[in-house]
């Protein structure tokens, strides 16, 4: 038995020793890391932010010091540091150029949350293959996108950048991220190598505040914010950057059991890990290093490849490796996986980038491709008497509002590379597009969203009394939102909500649009508004994609990535929560209290309250201009055995007047298992197109490996008992089907 055994593990050797010479880029690795000295090993692993062509960057280039450069984007500036690193360095190892392309280049796309919001991730690859097409005309060939950090805290401003609070949805909006960046080859000149980050935990930061502590258990961490990074190296994501914040005491930047034990070892994960900007250096300040070297020393040890303008590396690992406290084939490792990425990308053999006789800047594909992803991203969460679409007898409109012609703030946030003069607002859009049947009333009210003059409110109040229909754009500027930029209040800002009343008290019907960078708390403003569209901030085409959408061209198809809560308070909320032991029931709200009550008279059950329980709006939510009717759920068979799967089924039929399409939603519960699970997990979806008066039958598939969590023992496996399955439109509704896992 024994013998067997040995031969085996020396046969696998034998194979993935020949698997590993055979390749011809490990070769060429093998070949160039002979030839470097070991400070040109420590040059690769240094990367810069540009300073343009000043002699500094160019003579740390010509001595081999650097191997990637971010944020430089001029084109003729990228090949001329290119061509110092190739002809005028010892070795000529090409450099790597990098930037935060992350919903979109030039022309923007809707921030990641609203992406995600279209629940359609061939849209979605669509989307960041245009971003990669524009950015790799200026020399570009990685970026640091996809962002799938679980967000479920509204308050954290980098909620904007991420796909939300589900793991499902991450992984699926991720892939296809990855997918669109990365095209069907890295070598091909329009390839970008995306980023898998922040790995990991970023978004379960204490209180919202960015880069704060965290704590997350084993379990939570690999069942919740693992599974999108597991997906993403699946899927062949080129790189991984680090998080800024400490898991359970231990920074991402030097967490071996992140990093080593579950990225490399558990997941065998060959490509780049680069830290975020800084954040080895902010190791000191975390409190868990004494100064630059101990926090280069646990940065190595950690695994991280690439130090991202902390200049530990450079200054301070070749004394660790003579001093014997890291070895050298530990540098050799990280070495490796960078230039892994750069044979890959193909630099080596091409690396300047051919100046285009245009540059592929906001051609009208790209544009359009914007336009559909906005539309798609819109959720329409309320719509009293059908007020939209508008129909002929609107005659007049009054466009109010701080994001009605804001071409800067529909932007949202990380768009460095984006011209503000290229947005379509909604106004423009309104009046260009439609301006020939509607007589358009423009009158902002407010200048910007946390405006609070009331001499507005009084201007825009007479514009709506001129007009049939008010079309309210309110949100947030996009400053609000994205790194660093956190909200403790997540109401609107400003005056915007006094502005809504005002508007509402003139009797006229008030369409309300929210461009924004977070789910806000807007229950007070949906019950005044009569209709209510979520655009979050929709990107270069949000006007144009807004305008048909409020005049029936489009069909409303978004459904909500996150919950919306109706009090900051209530956060973190989210569908995919535990039973607690005493569920709300019978709640008494704050005001029906009567005074002087008994403690225990209330019904002791799980509620606050001013704010009961649950959601304003629940995740996987949003209205359509039709509507679906969704058949009982059937299951192809009533228990299934560890290893099988079953097909899970309904029919769904437009029953309404419009051509639209419906996000069909698939969640499952484990009704009794060894720890507490969530009351439903979504595992899988299908966005599809139905005709007015159509029906159609939609299949799910579900194998046991999808039932399965992880539980104490670190074990992922499912565990045998009941469980419910649902096909609906929303995290809320429906009745479910149930089976046995024997
Ligand atoms: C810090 C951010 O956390 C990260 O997401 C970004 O990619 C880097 N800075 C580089 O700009």
């Amino acid at each position: 038995m024994f013998k067997k055994k040995l031969f085996f593990i020396m046969l696998t050797i034998v194979l993935v020793g020949c698997a590993h010479t055979n390749d011809p880029i490990e070769a060429k690795i093998d070949e160039l890391l002979s030839r470097m000295t070991l400070q040109e090993k420590i040059g690769q692993m240094n990367q810069l932010t540009g300073t343009g062509l000043s002699k500094d960057m160019i003579s740390q280039i010509k001595s081999g010091k650097v191997g990637s450069i971010l944020n430089e984007l001029d084109l003729k500036t990228t090949n001329e540091l290119q061509r110092k690193a190739v002809k005028e360095s010892r070795l000529g190892i090409p450099l790597l150029f990098a930037r935060d392309v992350i919903h979109g280049f030039k022309t923007i796309f809707p921030i990641p949350l609203g992406q995600a919001a279209t629940w359609n991730t061939q849209l979605i690859e669509s989307g960041a293959r245009v971003a990669a097409l524009e950015a790799t005309s200026t020399g570009i060939r990685w970026t640091f996108a996809p962002m799938i950090d679980i967000a479920r805290d509204p308050r954290w401003g980098r909620i904007a950048e991420s796909c939300g609070e589900d793991p499902y949805l991450t992984s699926q909006m991720g892939v296809a991220m990855i997918k669109g960046f990365q095209g069907k080859n890295l070598s091909d000149p329009t390839s970008l190598a995306a980023c898998a980050k922040h790995f990991a935990g970023y978004g379960a930061t204490e209180s919202g505040k960015d880069y704060n502590t965290t704590w997350i258990p084993e379990v939570q961490l690999r069942d919740v914010y693992l599974p999108p990074f597991k997906m993403a190296v699946d899927a062949g994501v080129a790189t991984f950057m680090c998080s800024f914040n400490d898991i359970n005491g231990v920074p991402s930047s030097g967490n071996e059991f992140l990093n080593r034990q579950i990225l490399r070892k558990e997941w065998n994960y060959s490509g780049i890990l680069v830290s975020d900007w800084a954040s080895i250096d902010q190791m000191i300040k975390h409190g868990v290093c004494n100064d630059l070297k101990d926090a280069t020393q646990k940065a190595v040890k950690a695994g991280v490849d690439m130090d991202m303008m902390s200049y530990a590396y450079i200054n301070h690992i070749e004394e660790l490796v003579k001093s014997g406290v890291i070895s050298e084939k530990q540098i050799d490792e990280s070495v490796r996986n960078i230039l892994r990425l750069k044979y890959r990308l193909g630099l080596f053999d091409h690396p300047y980038t051919k100046e285009p006789a245009n540059m592929p800047f906001y051609t009208e594909e790209s544009l359009e491709k914007a336009k559909q992803t906005a539309i798609e991203s819109a959720v329409l969460l309320k719509n009293d008497r059908n007020l939209l679409p508008l129909n002929e007898a609107v005659k007049s409109v009054a466009v109010i509002g701080p994001l009605s012609d804001s071409p800067a703030d529909q932007l949202g946030t990380w768009c460095f590379d984006a011209e503000p003069s290229h947005s379509v607002t909604p106004l423009a859009a309104i009046q260009n597009l439609y301006g020939s049947k509607v007589k358009v009333i423009a009158e902002k009210g407010l200048t910007y969203s946390r405006d609070m003059n009331a001499q507005g409110i009084a201007k825009a109040v007479l514009a709506a009394r001129k007009a049939d229909v008010v079309l309210l754009f309110v949100g947030e500027e996009s400053q609000l939102s994205g790194e660093a930029h956190c909200r403790a209040d997540i109401s609107l800002p400003g005056a915007q909500s006094a502005l809504l009343t005002a508007l509402k008290n003139t009797g006229k019907p008030v369409v309300m649009v929210v461009m924004a960078g977070r789910p806000l708390t807007i229950g007070k403003e949906v019950s005044e508004a009569d209709a209510v569209l979520y655009a979050f901030h929709g990107g270069t085409m949000a006007g144009p994609a807004l305008a048909d959408l409020i005049f029936g061209k489009a069909v409303p198809s978004g459904k909500l990535p996150v919950t919306l809560p109706r009090m900051v308070g209530q956060v973190p909320i989210y569908y995919a929560h535990k039973m607690t032991g005493r569920p709300a029931d019978k709640m008494t709200m704050i005001d029906k209290i009567p005074v002087g009550a008994n403690q225990t008279s209330l019904g002791n059950t799980s509620y606050h309250l001013d704010a009961g329980d649950g959601p304003l709006f629940p995740f996987g939510f949003g209205l359509s201009y039709t509507a679906f009717h969704y058949s009982g759920v059937k299951i192809s068979k009533n228990s299934i055995s560890q290893g099988q799967s079953i097909t899970v089924s309904c029919e769904i039929t437009n029953t309404g007047k419009f051509d639209a399409a419906e996000v069909a939603q698939f969640y499952v519960r484990d009704l009794v298992a060894s720890l507490a699970r969530p009351v439903k997990e979504l595992k899988g979806f299908q966005k599809i197109s139905l005709k007015a008066g159509e029906t159609r039958t939609i299949n799910f598939t579900l194998n046991t490996e999808q039932l399965a969590f992880y539980n104490t023992d670190m074990i992922n496996r499912a565990e045998p008992g009941d469980f419910q399955a649902w096909i609906s439109t929303d995290s809320q509704s429906g009745k479910p089907a149930t089976f046995k896992l024997l």
